[in-house]
């Protein structure tokens, strides 16, 4: 069974057994029958077949996560579960703990990320179902003293939010990116749900063959390698990505195509000339410091598959392994994948596969949390080099101790140094999706950072 995981065997064996029992269905069918089923069964697995929703498609076109409710009930009420993963915190799984401000969490933030919203408004992600009200109050896009979306926010801060968005972005391309946001918003009901990862697929598809990657430029990126990532990876990944905003339209973008780019050496490097006329792309310029910087965005795609891939993804697993958890066995016998996004710490039966000995892991939840305490220890401690950096910096450009050439020099250390580090600080697993990749990244970060001090 090389190059393929237990639970993807699992996930055959059921469907080889799905199959078989279709073929039965189909044979004993009456012409005409009801195409839901009620046919009476005694054993086996059960599955659930393809129907249209009664519920019509929404203004954007897409069938909504309500319209699902009664054809995928356990696929439904498992994507309702995310909600747990809310701001407030939820009594009923601690892993849902409070959202944390990361401003507060990470203090040199305000300093260092001077020049963009993200140095004030920062909080720790919240599941799904968030999506569309978590955009619509940050302090990045709204203004709540004017009551108002910032005249510096476009509609592409809209992108990854939710299902309406995804549908009108299909029909419109990227004219859609540098549209007003507030005329956009006004169009979008729906958070992130089915559509994103199935467009309206399911009415005809019951099975994982319906997930798809619905973000057109995510694709574009993926290139000819789109065949070497599973479709379930590939549907997380057109989100948990890193991407920029082209100058010339405002496009989301990312950095690269293929994933031999999508190391954060070779993204720093499309930086260098991705600006207006091949000049060095600026996401933000540093009022204190003149730093030109770059801003890393959600790089999780990158961490995990990037370059060679991280050693799990070299083992065949990908996003839904980890996330999704083994095939689920409903009351009924119905066959279904749960599709409440958890860390794979607190699924307790993905554990008990992982903790094996013999060549897998003894103790995962202990290994992990030690990959991410090395990780943030890290984080904290360069994270305090930059502020000190920012500080001289700043100090030096206001009061002339530098000449232009040290001060170009300075600018591009700080540039860098902040850029990998950025770049494991923002993405989500701490450390712990590619523990080899943070060490490597940090590293990078150090030495730049060290270097540029020795200027004051
Ligand atoms: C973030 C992406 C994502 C969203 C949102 C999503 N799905 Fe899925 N869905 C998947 C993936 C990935 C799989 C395949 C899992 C696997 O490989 O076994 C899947 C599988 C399925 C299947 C095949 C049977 C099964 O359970 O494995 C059905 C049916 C399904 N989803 C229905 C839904 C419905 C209904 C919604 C909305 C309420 C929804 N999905 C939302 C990613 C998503
Ligand atoms: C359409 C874009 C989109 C897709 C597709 C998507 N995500 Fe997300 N994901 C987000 C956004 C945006 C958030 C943050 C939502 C918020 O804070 O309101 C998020 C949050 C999460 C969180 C919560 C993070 C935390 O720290 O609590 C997890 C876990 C997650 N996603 C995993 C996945 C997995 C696994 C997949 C694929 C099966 C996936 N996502 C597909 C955009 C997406
Ligand atoms: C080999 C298993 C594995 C794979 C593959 C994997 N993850 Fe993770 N992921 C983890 C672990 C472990 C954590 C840390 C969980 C924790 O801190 O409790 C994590 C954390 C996260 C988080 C932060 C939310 C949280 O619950 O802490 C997000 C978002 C996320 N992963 C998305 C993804 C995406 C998107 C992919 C695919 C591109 C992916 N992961 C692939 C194991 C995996």
């Amino acid at each position: 069974m090389k190059g393929m995981n237990h639970r993807r065997f699992n996930r055959l064996l059921a469907s080889a057994l799905i199959g078989a029992l279709l073929l039965v269905l189909i044979a004993c069918a009456p012409k005409g029958g009801d195409a839901q089923g009620g046919q009476e069964q005694t054993s086996g697995p059960k599955t659930t077949v393809a129907a249209e929703p009664t519920i019509a498609k929404d203004a954007a076109g897409v069938w909504t996560a309500e319209a699902w409710k009664d054809i995928y009930p356990h696929e439904y009420e498992t994507y309702m579960q995310n909600a747990m993963n809310t701001t407030e915190g939820n009594a009923a799984n601690p892993h849902f703990a409070v959202r944390g401000d990361m401003v507060k969490m990470y203090p040199m933030l305000p300093v260092i990320w001077a020049g963009t919203a993200f140095n004030k408004f920062y909080n720790e992600p919240n599941g799904h179902n968030y999506s569309l009200d978590d955009i619509r109050v940050t302090g990045r896009v709204w203004d709540a003293e004017k009551g108002a979306f910032k005249e510096t926010a476009f509609a592409n801060c809209l992108t990854c939010k939710s299902a309406d968005f995804t549908a009108l972005y299909q029909q419109q391309g990227n004219a859609i990116f540098s549209q007003p946001i507030a005329d956009i918003n006004a169009l979008l009901n729906e958070p992130i749900s089915c559509y994103n990862c199935h467009e309206n697929n399911l009415a005809s598809d019951a099975t994982a063959s319906s997930v798809t990657a619905t973000q057109t430029f995510f694709k574009t990126a993926l290139g000819s390698d789109a065949g070497k990532v599973d479709a379930g990876s590939q549907s997380c990944g057109q989100c948990h990505n890193e991407y920029y905003f082209a100058p010339a339209d405002k496009a989301v973008t990312n950095p690269y195509t293929g994933l031999a780019q999508m190391t954060p050496e070779a993204m720093y490097d499309y930086y260098k000339t991705a600006g207006k006329d091949g000049t060095p792309f600026v996401d933000y310029t540093n009022p204190n410091t003149g730093t030109q910087q770059l801003k890393t965005q959600h790089p999780e795609f990158e961490f995990v598959f990037g370059g060679a891939g991280s050693t799990m993804v070299q083992r065949g697993y990908g996003c839904v392994e980890c996330h999704m958890g083994q095939p689920q066995t409903a009351e009924d016998g119905t066959i279904y994948t749960s599709h409440l996004l958890i860390s794979p710490l607190e699924n307790e039966e993905l554990l008990a596969t992982c903790n094996t000995g013999a060549g897998c892991h003894t103790d995962l939840k202990a290994q992990v949390k030690a990959w991410q305490k090395t990780s943030e220890d890290k984080v904290m401690a360069i994270g305090t080099k930059l502020e000190t950096l920012n500080l001289k910096l700043a100090d030096a450009v206001a009061q002339g101790t530098l000449s232009e050439a040290q001060l170009a020099e300075a600018r591009e250390l700080n540039r860098e140094a902040q850029w990998y580090w950025d770049f494991v600080m923002v993405e989500n697993s701490e450390g712990a999706h590619n523990p080899k990749l943070s060490t490597d990244t940090l590293a990078k970060s150090e030495a730049a950072v060290d270097k540029a001090l020795t200027y004051f």
